[in-house]
């Protein structure tokens, strides 16, 4: 158990606003704060950052809390490792008693194989063992400097040299195999998971290494080997270079798909370029790139997986709010082969000719028909106009449309019709569908999957919201309200599981605030109060309302279900309604 002193002198230290901005860019609006939030996909930002209260909360997906919530869930952590973590971040040691979690030892454990094994795959590289290995670097013109900047490194052609300097270490067979970096044969033999191979290790933002690719350096298959996840390692959730290309500012992230151009690109000088690890590209990654730039340019392979694979990011980068250009490469097969049949000059006037992903897509549109035939040029026209009407950049469209009219030698006027037409019956589809979907709307807006209760009272359920407002708020107020309503009054059981919460916190003496409740209350508990109080914040409950919530909530034992009054003879109605009236002065 930690002790609550503990988490009282963390709290005091944790300064919300500090916390977010080191992951979430904010801007200010009146006394609070805002942002794109983290947790989902959004283009303008419902993410708000509560100075007084020192909490979160996000409109868009529920997700609120304290600084340490925020923490928790942003790295992933557990509640007792995301304390550890915020402690470390304001310079508090953690209390002796505190045993680490299996979980979370385990973890630093792995860490600090993977960095050792690092520094062996470069020592091994720089080694006369590793002539083979830096002479290949050298082949695919790296300096040493660029190998340095990496750590890049290589894997010796040998069962055990890895294992037997790891296992000197102190470290056992179990843990070499649970990092990643060995196996075990079938007589239980433990020997080196990468062999002859150069070695890439993934560093994550915080500096870690969590995992390595290694690369064959000849033909043989597969060609790169990577890291399999582990509790430290997540493909989607990780890009190789970002650890260097975020400290560039630059504003713009190039994305390509291997180890390999990421590094040519660094090595000419543009070292704001990423990859992904050997999987497509998640909305987690896309998210990810948008903390740190405003920007992303696509820069995939040029063959025909790469062209399908730029289309699926586009779409994945539409979430984000981010300028998305992409960039085509002529004549070589990747970023890295461009630049080194060209050099950096060539691939700086590419860079700076990139299209946005409209003009990419009339690029693609071209090279699709033939538009010197009769045949071919209305079919590009169709799509054309289609590609016009989703257009949301008037100005922008007019553009385009004017170009292309001029370059196909038809009237801007027709083209212009056409997409008008096109845009008023898109229109009316969505018109259409939106008042299908319109019965259903009101309930809509919140989402009672998780908790039925909360729709089936829901008139009971919005008071009870305000009355644990009204207590956040006046604490002093609450043995007043115990005596007016009980915890086993109250209808919902979500809120009556905060509501006893709060009472318990009063008897104990430990202050209401977001980040003690957080340490006694479920995740999705946390979340909703952050959002009473966010939606709340701005009204002012008097003591008098709050009686009168306590009066509200305690009519729900008269009121009947339909049902319960189908069953019931005239009399029985009658006194019924007299009942209701009564309550309804
Ligand atoms: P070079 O051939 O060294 O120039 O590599 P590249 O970066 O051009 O690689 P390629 O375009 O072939 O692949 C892109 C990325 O996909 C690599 O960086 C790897 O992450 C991943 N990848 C490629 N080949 C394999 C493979 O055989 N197995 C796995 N798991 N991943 C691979
Ligand atoms: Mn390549």
């Amino acid at each position: 158990m930690i002790p609550q002193s503990f988490i009282d002198e963390l709290k005091y230290r944790l300064n919300i606003e500090e916390v977010v901005s080191s992951y979430v860019p904010l801007k200010r609006a009146g006394k609070n704060l805002k942002g794109l939030c983290p947790f989902h996909s959004e283009k303008t930002p419902s993410f708000t950052v509560y100075p007084d209260t020192n909490s979160f909360y996000c409109f868009g997906c529920g997700k609120g809390g304290d600084p340490i919530t925020f923490i928790k869930e942003i790295e992933h952590l557990e509640y007792t490792e995301s304390l550890k973590f915020a402690a470390q971040r304001v310079g508090l040691s953690m209390p002796e008693d505190v045993k680490d979690d299996k979980a979370a030892s385990l973890k630093r454990r792995i860490l600090e194989i993977n960095r050792l094994s690092a520094r062996f795959f470069y020592s091994a590289l720089i080694s006369p063992n590793g002539k083979e290995g830096y002479a290949y670097l050298r082949r695919r013109g790296l300096n040493d400097e660029t190998i340095k900047a990496f750590g890049l490194g290589f894997a010796p052609n040998s069962w055990r040299s890895l294992c037997d300097y790891l296992l000197k270490k102190g470290f056992t067979t179990e843990e070499l195999v649970t990092a990643n970096v060995a196996r075990t044969n079938s007589k239980g033999n433990v020997y080196d998971l990468f062999r002859n191979r150069i070695m890439f290790p993934i560093i994550d933002l915080k500096g870690s290494v969590i995992a390595f690719g290694g690369r064959v350096m000849d033909d043989k298959k597969p060609k790169y080997l990577n890291s399999p996840e582990t509790n430290v390692f997540k493909k989607g959730r990780n890009l190789f270079a970002l650890n260097i290309a975020k400290n560039q500012n630059s504003g713009s992230l190039i994305l390509t798909e291997g180890y390999m151009d990421t590094i040519a690109l660094h090595a000419s000088g543009f070292k704001n370029a990423v990859a992904t690890l050997g999987t497509a590209i998640t909305s987690e990654q896309a998210r990810l790139i948008s903390f740190y730039a405003d920007e992303v340019i696509i820069c995939y392979d040029s063959d025909e997986a790469g062209r399908k694979a730029t289309n699926r990011a586009v779409e994945i980068f539409s979430d984000t709010g981010l300028r998305v250009r992409i960039l085509n490469i002529p004549n070589a097969k990747d970023p890295d082969e461009f630049i080194r049949k060209k050099g950096r000059e060539s691939f700086r006037e590419l860079l700076e000719s990139s299209l946005n992903s409209t003009e990419n897509e009339i690029e693609l549109l071209k090279r699709k028909y033939d538009t010197s035939t009769s045949d071919g040029k209305l079919y590009f026209l169709k799509e054309f106009c289609l590609l016009m009407a989703k257009q949301e950049d008037i100005l922008a469209a007019e553009v385009y449309i004017s170009k292309i009219a001029s370059s196909l030698g038809i009237s801007k006027d027709a083209v212009t019709e056409e997409v008008n037409t096109l845009k008023k019956r898109a229109y009316y589809r969505e018109k259409k569908k939106l008042e299908l979907a319109l019965p259903s709307f009101a309930a809509q807006r919140e989402d009672f999957s998780n908790d039925p209760q909360r729709h089936k009272y829901y008139k009971y359920a919005k008071c009870e919201d305000r009355l644990l407002f009204f207590l956040y708020k006046n604490p002093n107020s609450i043995p007043l309200i115990r005596e007016l309503l009980p915890p086993e009054k109250w209808v919902t059981d979500s809120n009556r599981e905060i509501y006893s919460t709060m009472l318990s916190f009063y008897e104990d003496n430990i202050s209401l605030d977001i980040s003690s409740l957080a340490a006694h209350l479920s995740q999705e508990q946390i979340s909703r109060f952050s959002g009473i109080i966010a939606k709340n914040c701005e009204s002012n409950i008097s003591l008098e309302t709050a009686n009168e919530l306590c009066r509200i909530i305690l009519s729900i034992k008269n009121e009947k279900s339909a049902d319960e009054i189908s069953k019931m003879d005239i009399s029985e109605i009658g006194s019924y309604a007299n009942e209701l009236m009564k309550n309804k002065k």
